[in-house]
């Protein structure tokens, strides 16, 4: 069969891996993609957000199977209107996506449900919002309610911070904002727990740690993630079994009360605190890096995973690890999160001869006359299975010293909690 994957980042490359393995694909065409999914599949230069066009050529290729990896065209409706022309599509579509679309959205089922997270309010002006912190205690959090790729949070330690936030949301900094959220400030260990859903049941897909400050320690700005391992450290039963019960199983059933069912990843971000969790956030897609630091530990065919839950036959799919623990971490270039110069060769790539269960996701490159330019702020992923974490970085950093490219920089610290 054909599948089509729809983003251009670390997650897709290994999305698109995952399904070459699997005996049952015959050719993959990957939207935008990279200079490492171009390897693997055809890479079809579309605009994401020209929906006619995504469809036009899906069905002129025949294409029998749509994975949409990122939040944008999850949020904008792409797999309601794909699903329209009876293509199939494996994600959730727009009226679930406001599960990441709308943090408000999200607090809203929060509340109706019960469901464990930070207090908040909500604030539809700058002089409401600017009261409330007069009486308040800090750190506290503030949030843009739309997408905002990571940069819509300030988490403020002073009332000055904090109207600083409050203007620039209501500015229109992460776009038009009709109102922002004030939250209280969780202090815990951060977690990712993944699972996938074909609209009547849903299976865990495993956990992971996210690395998301730029620099060693967790100091600095937010990014979009600098590496992970998985499984998380904090997981076990009790706890998971707290995830699924408090949190993700009323959330179904707050969407199914709206009229809606969830099929696809969904990514319940949490923060631990005293082996309790609180939402954070929902994202409606797989984390990046953490895909491509879990998927490559799946044993199950991902192509029947996938195709189960477009048919919700689901429940009738056994998913499988390796029983080994994973480390990804990202290279990116030098200047990210901020600005970082672009068309940057990446010299030595061909220096790195990777082992089995070792493994190198391309993020932001491109492919030009054989060689491969860095193009985004995080560019590659460089991921290693093991039994032992320690030694899964051991071989990264040897695998990147290889790399030796002066333009690019990496967190050597992934994985510190549990491994240093
Ligand atoms: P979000 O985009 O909502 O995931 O927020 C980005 C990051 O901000 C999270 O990964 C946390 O590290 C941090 N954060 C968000 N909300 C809170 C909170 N209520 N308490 C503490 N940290 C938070
Ligand atoms: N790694 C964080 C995210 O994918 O949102």
């Amino acid at each position: 069969m054909k599948v089509g994957i729809i983003g251009s980042g670390g997650r897709e490359h290994s999305i698109c891996l995952s399904l070459k393995n699997s005996s049952k694909i015959d050719k993959l065409f990957c939207f935008p993609g990279n200079a490492g999914t171009k390897n693997i599949a055809e890479n079809v230069n579309i605009d994401l957000e020209n929906f006619e066009n995504i469809r036009n050529f899906i069905i002129k290729n025949k294409i029998d199977l749509v994975v949409v990896g990122p939040e944008k065209p999850l949020v904008e409706g792409l797999v309601d209107y794909l699903e329209r022309f009876k293509i199939k599509v494996f994600g959730p579509n727009k009226f679930a996506s406001q599960l990441e679309g709308s943090k408000i959205f999200t607090k809203q089922i929060c509340k109706k449900f019960n469901i464990p997270t930070a207090k908040f309010g909500i604030f539809e002006n700058e002089d409401k919002a600017i009261k409330f912190l007069k009486s308040t205690n800090f750190p506290i959090v503030i949030k843009a309610d739309n997408l905002a790729s990571g940069k819509g949070v300030y988490i403020c330690n002073n009332e000055q911070e904090a109207i600083v936030a409050v203007k620039e949301i209501f500015n229109g900094k992460f776009g038009k904002a009709k109102n922002l959220l004030i939250e209280e400030f969780l202090e815990g260990e951060e977690m990712s727990f993944f699972t996938i859903h074909d609209g009547r049941t849903f299976k865990n897909f495993d956990t992971a740690q996210d690395h998301k400050r730029v620099l060693e320690g967790d100091r600095g700005k937010n990014t979009g993630g600098m590496g992970a391992y998985s499984p998380s450290r904090l997981i076990n039963e009790d706890l998971k079994n707290k995830i699924l019960d408090k949190i993700i199983k009323p959330t179904l059933k707050g969407l199914s009360e709206l009229g809606t069912e969830y099929k696809g990843f969904l990514y319940t971000g949490l923060m631990i605190v005293k082996n309790e969790p609180y939402l954070i956030e929902y994202n409606v897609r797989m984390g990046d890096p953490e895909c491509q630091t879990i998927l490559p530990k799946l044993k199950t065919d991902l192509t029947d995973i996938f195709l189960a839950c477009c048919e919700q036959k689901l429940s009738e799919i056994n998913i499988e690890w390796i029983n080994k623990k994973s480390l990804c971490v990202v290279v990116c270039s030098t200047g990210y999160p901020d600005t970082f110069e672009k068309n940057i060769e990446i010299e030595n790539i061909n220096n790195i001869q990777l082992n089995k269960d070792e493994f190198l996701f391309h993020a932001g490159t491109t492919e030009k006359s054989g060689k491969i330019f860095a193009v985004g702020g995080r560019v590659l992923n460089f991921i290693s299975l093991s039994e032992d974490l320690k030694l899964a970085r051991e071989n990264i950093i040897n695998n990147i010293k290889k790399l030796n490219w002066s333009k690019g920089f990496y967190r050597k610290d992934i994985g510190y909690k549990v491994i240093d």
